[in-house]
Formats: structure tokens, sequence, C-alpha cells
């Protein structure tokens, strides 16, 4: 197989890099299990000519594939051989039962110390596609993340055209100094944080930064072929509009599920969402060059990276083996970095397969109804103290439903699971704003977020809706809303405030985009439902790391149901201990 993401090719990587996947036995309708080992180390690197030390999976930066069949269980040993806390977040793998293995720190789970080791063990059911592992402690996702590659089963194939291969494009971002510090800072004096010094794709932030033509990703293409491009945005902080001049992108499949497929010369990818992308090349051998480019899409008020990754889709020539000199570069076109209106046109168009085969089982009715206002906002600035926040007297805060979350000292999972709640958590989080305001109007004179460890309890098999309505509180700011352990529905999105007498006419309960993030749009909102059929503690956030910090999460608990298959299990033995 010529994909560099085949099993194969994984498993003597794998062998390689001291991990061991089994893949060898039969494969029954069940799946296999595979078995990797994370060892978290230190690893020097270079980039822009600066040199630092940055956290890895088994000294590779971007970390290994997690690679696996929709069916497989994957146990993943992670070890902590650093300084650090750590913990790993199978970003959209939907744990069905497993919660213990979700990842987010405080949340599902305490997490692994200096020296301890802790065995991720999940089945992947029902998902095909791209998605993500990332760490999920403070900001240890800036160097800690890498991709999960989900192939159909065995004896299924993919819902459109068999590419001649596959390749990954994962994209980050990469500081000069360390980002726990850039991020500690930030949380002390109240400030917007130092923002990235590049992006990066594979690693690599490409010719338009200082000492870094040498660091380039190159994909290199034969005429006439399709290829499968797994894209991901693992960056910290920033939306990326991405393109690959010359050429469209076929989108076929979203978050691990299959999408109505549609072409794009261009395409959005928030932090935390996937896409697997058709690249149909050129029929006979150009005489050019492509570069292939990433750029933020940028809504709010502060500073943040306006530089762009670029890499190059090189086609081999039929005849030589050395690359022609001399061939003109075909540079790609971006959008204005504040594109809304461009974005939002481009969301609308994902649509699942919705057909016999994958269907979208979209809650018709709703039994629980949120309606929840995210934004930004601020903390007062301690006493005798001077912060550096929108004032001089308030601190940058974001939050949900004026709630800014604090994580608690041990995990929510374990404390809900063995029934002590009391001073850890409080089940009191608001269904609906405490004050109504013109949310995208004028924003109101007192800015200040409440703060609490609060949560919402679902009762098994709820069927959810909640209204994300954004706010122009210090600006109207897109918000990649992430939820853990579910993929939701994407019934409406809209510009202004909602209007629950109006807007739901417009829902879409046919063929909305199901997935695991999304944006609330600037100045806008986005209803989604989903089913809650998961019983767990899953954590709802922004997949902006600094909205994360400030407080834009919360976290709902779902109920075990009556029947067997309907609980979750007790904790695996290793968990880690606070
Ligand atoms: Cu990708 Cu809670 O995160």
């Amino acid at each position: 197989m010529s994909s560099s993401n085949a099993p194969s090719f994984a498993s003597m990587a794998a062998l390689l890099l001291g991990f061991c996947v089994l893949s060898s036995f039969p494969e029954f309708a069940m799946g296999i299990t595979r078995h990797y080992t994370f060892n978290i180390n230190n690893l020097t690197v270079t980039r822009l000519c600066h040199t630092r030390s940055i956290l890895s999976v088994n000294g590779q930066f971007p970390g290994p594939p997690l690679v696996a069949r929709e069916g497989d269980r994957v146990i993943v040993k992670v070890v902590n051989h650093v300084t650090n806390n750590v913990t790993i977040h199978w970003h959209g793998v939907r744990q069905l039962r497993s919660g213990w293995a979700d990842g987010p720190a405080y949340v599902t789970q305490c997490p692994i110390q200096t020296g301890q080791s802790f065995n991720y063990n999940f089945t992947v059911t029902g998902q095909r596609g791209t998605l993500l592992w990332h760490a999920h402690i403070s900001w240890l996702r800036s160097s800690i993340y890498g991709p999960i590659i989900i192939l159909p089963r065995r004896n299924e194939s993919y819902p459109f055209q068999k590419p001649y291969a596959e390749k990954t494009i994962i994209f980050g971002e990469w500081f000069n100094v360390d980002p726990e510090a850039v991020i500690a800072q930030a949380l002390q004096t109240g400030s917007g944080p130092n923002v990235s010094d590049a992006y990066t794709i594979n690693g690599l932030p490409g010719p338009l930064y200082n000492c870094s033509t040498k660091d380039t990703y190159e994909l290199k293409v034969k005429p006439g072929k399709t290829y499968l491009l797994r894209l991901i945005n693992a960056a910290l902080n920033d939306e990326l509009f991405f393109s690959i001049a010359g050429h469209n992108l076929t989108i076929v499949d979203a978050d691990a599920v299959y999408v109505k497929p549609f072409e794009t010369d261009i395409l959005l990818i928030t932090p935390g969402q996937t896409t697997n992308v058709l690249l149909k090349t050129k029929p006979y051998y150009p005489n050019a060059t492509f570069r292939m480019a990433a750029r933020p899409y940028f809504t709010g008020q502060g500073t943040f990276d306006n530089s762009t990754v670029a890499g190059i889709l090189k086609y081999i020539h039929p005849s030589h083996k050395s690359s022609h000199k001399n061939l003109t570069l075909v540079k790609p076109t971006f959008p204005p970095i504040n594109a809304t209106n461009f974005v939002a046109n481009f969301t609308k168009k994902f649509r699942s397969l919705a057909n016999p085969i994958y269907t979208a089982t979209v809650p018709q009715t709703v039994g629980k109804k949120f309606f929840f206002v995210v934004g930004l906002g601020t903390f007062p600035c301690p006493a005798n103290t001077t912060c550096q926040g929108p004032t001089n007297t308030t601190k940058f805060a974001a939050s949900v439903n004026n709630v800014s979350f604090n994580l608690p000292s041990v995990a929510l999972l374990q404390a809900h699971f063995f029934g002590q709640s009391n001073g850890v958590y409080t089940t009191d989080f608001p269904s609906t704003p405490l004050v109504t305001f013109n949310y995208t109007g004028t924003p109101p004179n007192n800015t200040n977020v409440s703060n609490g460890t609060r949560v919402l309890v679902l009762p098994y098999n709820a069927s959810v809706e909640v209204i994300l309505q954004g706010t122009g509180i210090l600006g109207a700011e897109s918000h990649p809303l992430h939820l853990h352990g579910f993929n939701f529905f994407v019934v409406g999105q809209g510009f202004g405030n909602y209007d629950p007498n109006k807007d739901p006419a417009s829902f879409n309960l046919v063929d909305p985009v199901e997935r695991n993030t999304a944006g609330v749009p600037a100045g806008g909102w986005l209803a989604i439902r989903f089913l809650a059929d998961n019983p767990g503690v899953w954590f709802m956030h922004c997949h902006l790391d600094v909205h994360t910090s400030w407080g834009l999460k919360m976290a709902w608990i779902v109920l075990d149901g009556p029947g067997p298959n309907q609980k979750l299990p007790p904790p695996p033995s290793d968990l880690p201990q606070c």
C-alpha cells in the first residue's frame, strides 16, 4: 500500500520507535486489540533559529499516528518521564462507557505524575476518518499532539473513490518560548497571552519564516491520481484557512463522520476539527509547483499570530528522477483575516451523508433544552495590584452563562462515581442566563463573570438541544465549541440574537452535519442536538486554549441507564490518584 498511514507502515515505524502494534491476528468482525506505548519525554527542537526543549511522545514531533480500524480496541500505555503532570485526550473518540479513558485533567482523571503510567483503554465504535490525540492539561498540547487514523473495517470501503494514497497534514503552533510560561504569565497579569511565533504543517513552518526554508513540508504527488488528505487542526488558539494553489479539494469526511462531498478551493478548520479531503492531481505533469498554505481566521480584538505557514505540492516528473529547476511557483489566495461571511457560507455546506448505510440519527424531538451564552468577560483585579486586562483594574475572563469554570483539584468523574461531590462540584449550572441582555448589541456596563465548578446533570438517553449564543463583550469572537463523549448535530446557525419563536423553523433535522467541534459564529448563534447515551462526565469547552484557560468550559454528568449496557463500569485499577 502506498499510503503513509497504512497499518503496515505504522507497524514498522512502531517497531523502530519502540512501541508495538499487535495487528497480526486474524481480524474478526469484532475488531482486534492494538497496543501502543506513548513515552512522554523531552525533545530538543530547533525552529525559526530558536532551540527549545519541548515535551513529546516517543521523541517525535508531531507525535506518532494512532492507527485503528472501526471496531478495534486500542490500549495506549502512557508513561510520564517528565516533570510536568500529563494526561492525553483522544479528541473525538466517543468513549462509549469508557469515560475513564477520555483524558481531560481533573474532569475524568487525575493527571499522570512523573514516573507513573496509565493505560487508556477504549474501543473505536461507529467512527471512520481522522481525529487527533493531544495532551489535556494546561497548554501542554502545544507540542503533545498527533493524528488518530480510523480506517474502515477490513471488509468495508470508503463511500467515495478509492484514493491512490493517503497523507496526513496536521497544523500546529510553534512558540519560541515555553508556552507554559506564556499562559502562566497571562493568568497572573490578566492580560491576553503572547501569541505564537509560527504555524506549522507536520511540525514545519515553511519558507515564509526566518531560517525555515529547510523546514518545509513537501507533498510529492503523481499526475492523474486522487489523494486522500487527512487534515487536522492541532493549533492552540487559531482557526485556520487552508488552500492548495491551483487545486480544488473535495471534502468527504468531518470529525470522523462521512459528509456529502463538496468541492472548495479554500477551507476553514478550527482547533479540534479534522476533515478528510480528496485532492485530484492534474492529468499531466505541470511545469509548476503549487504552494499550500494556512493562515488564521481571526475575529477578536486582541493581538494574534498573523503569519502564514506554507508547504509545497510537488509533482514527480514522469521521466526524470530529480525535480526540474525554474518551475513557476503558483500561490494560493485567501479571504480577509476576518471573513466571517465566508466562514458562515463555508460551514453551511457541511451535510451528513444521511443515507441508509450512514444514517443521521438527529433527535427529532427534544427533552432537555439549554440556552448558553458564551463569550469573554472580566474578573476584577485583586486589591492593591495592577492588572493588564482590558483595563488596569480587570483581568480577562471567559464564561458560559456567566460562569467561568474552575477545575477542581480531584477528578469530577471520580467524585461523581463514588458519590463524593461535596466540596468538589455543585449541580446548579444555569440552564439559561440569569441576566439577559442584548447579547450581540451594546455590551452591558458590568462585564464581570462569576466562577465556580457547576455542572449539569442529564438522565440517560435524554435528547438535548443547546443554543450557543455568542456575545459582543470585548469583541464578537468566534468560539469553536468542543463536546467530549458525543458527536452533536449542528441543526442551525445564524447571526445576531437567537429568536426562539422564529429560528427553529429553519432547523435542518434531515441531514445536519455531525461533529464534535463547531464554531459559534462571531456575533451569532449555533444550535446543536445530541442524544445523551453515554454515561459519564463530559467536558464542553471552547477549543481555543486561551478561552479554555479563562473559563469558557463546563461539564455534563450523564447518569447511568437502567440496562446492564447503560452503566459506566468502575474505574480501571491503574487510574492515577491526585
Ligand atoms: Cu481537544 Cu477537551 O479537547
